[in-house]
């Protein structure tokens, strides 16, 4: 086998202080989860995120993810998603349908880790493809993600008023 001639990356020293660490969420995360979360949309919603976390927050299931990225110690941004089998026709299929990176942590590489977290738990619970849905006009999340080599898939949103 041929040896690889690139130069290594300097690896971050461990346990620096700015060592980002991604893990699966737990239950003394929460309160710093809720708090990013309010800061970002404006609001405090503890029993919604108490109930995610009974959803998605069993380190055990594969098809489940809730994960936390920290920094210091402290959590700096989290992401969720899970498997679909067959929905929308489709083969087994990862999605993220929440990511958020504390302001004051951002374009520091975390929202990216926290992907590359995610897609690698898929990755291993036999998913081949990662999509979401976002809002047409949030355009920092579409760079992001576009960033990350995500494009414009097959599918479309359609919704009505039940009133
Ligand atoms: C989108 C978000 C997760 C990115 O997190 P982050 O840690 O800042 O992202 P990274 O540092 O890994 O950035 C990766 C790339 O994304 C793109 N990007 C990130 N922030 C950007 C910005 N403000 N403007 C343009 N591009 C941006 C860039 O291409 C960046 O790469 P670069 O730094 O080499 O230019 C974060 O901004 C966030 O939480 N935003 C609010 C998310 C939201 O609206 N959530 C609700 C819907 S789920």
């Amino acid at each position: 086998m041929r040896k690889s001639t690139a130069p290594a990356r300097a690896a971050a020293p461990a346990g620096a202080d700015d060592a980002i660490v991604v893990r699966p969420v737990r239950r003394a995360d929460l309160d710093q989860v809720i708090d990013i979360d309010a800061t970002v949309t404006g609001l405090e919603k503890r029993k919604y995120w108490a109930s995610v976390f009974r959803r998605y927050g069993s380190a055990e299931r594969a098809e489940q993810q809730f994960l936390v990225a920290l920094q210091g110690g402290r959590v700096v941004g989290f992401i969720i998603g899970e498997v679909r089998d067959w929905e929308f026709g489709s083969p087994p299929c990862g999605w993220v349908f929440a990511i958020d990176v504390d302001p004051r942590a951002r374009l520091g590489g975390i929202g990216t880790r926290l992907l590359q977290a995610i897609s690698e738990r898929f990755r291993s619970a036999g998913v081949r493809q990662l999509r979401t849905l976002l809002a047409l006009d949030n355009t920092l999340i579409l760079s992001f993600f576009r960033s990350q080599g995500m494009m414009a898939g097959p599918l479309i949103s359609l919704e009505m008023d039940l009133d």
